[in-house]
């Protein structure tokens, strides 16, 4: 009887672990896929072919005072020159905040 609960209890940690890591993979995955999407043809790899003061890496970033993902999307509902529009139509809030989330952690 122990031995069966012990099976199950390490049978159920396993699912666990493996369902929130696959969960964690699908977030990035959506978020760089949406970035490719949206953001990608003036931010190659993070850079901006318009203004190259102000690239998506975390050095220009902050120094533009764009600091956190509430930031980011800010930028994208309400963008300087030269940048399009993502209204919540175009990109919902909660994608928004994937996108942002992929850009705090890939471009350093
Ligand atoms: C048509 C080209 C274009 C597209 C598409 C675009 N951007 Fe931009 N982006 C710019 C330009 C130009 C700036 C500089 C604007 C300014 O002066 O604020 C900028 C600035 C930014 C900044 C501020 C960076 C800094 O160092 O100050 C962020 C953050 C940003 N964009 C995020 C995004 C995201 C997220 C997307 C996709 C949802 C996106 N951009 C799509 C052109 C674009």
């Amino acid at each position: 009887m122990k031995k069966t609960f012990v099976m199950f209890s390490v049978i159920a940690t396993a699912v666990l672990v493996f369902g929130t890591v696959c969960t964690a993979k699908d977030q990035d995955e959506r978020g760089g896929a949406l970035f490719k999407q949206h953001c990608s043809p003036c931010h190659p790899d993070g850079g901006n072919i318009i203004n190259s003061q102000k690239t998506l890496h975390k050095k220009d970033r902050e120094a533009n005072g764009v600091k956190n993902a509430s930031d980011i999307v800010s930028k994208m509902r309400s963008p300087g020159p030269g940048m399009s529009t993502f209204d919540d139509k175009a990109v919902s809030d909660k994608d928004a905040k994937k996108i942002a989330e992929y850009i705090l952690k890939t471009f350093q």
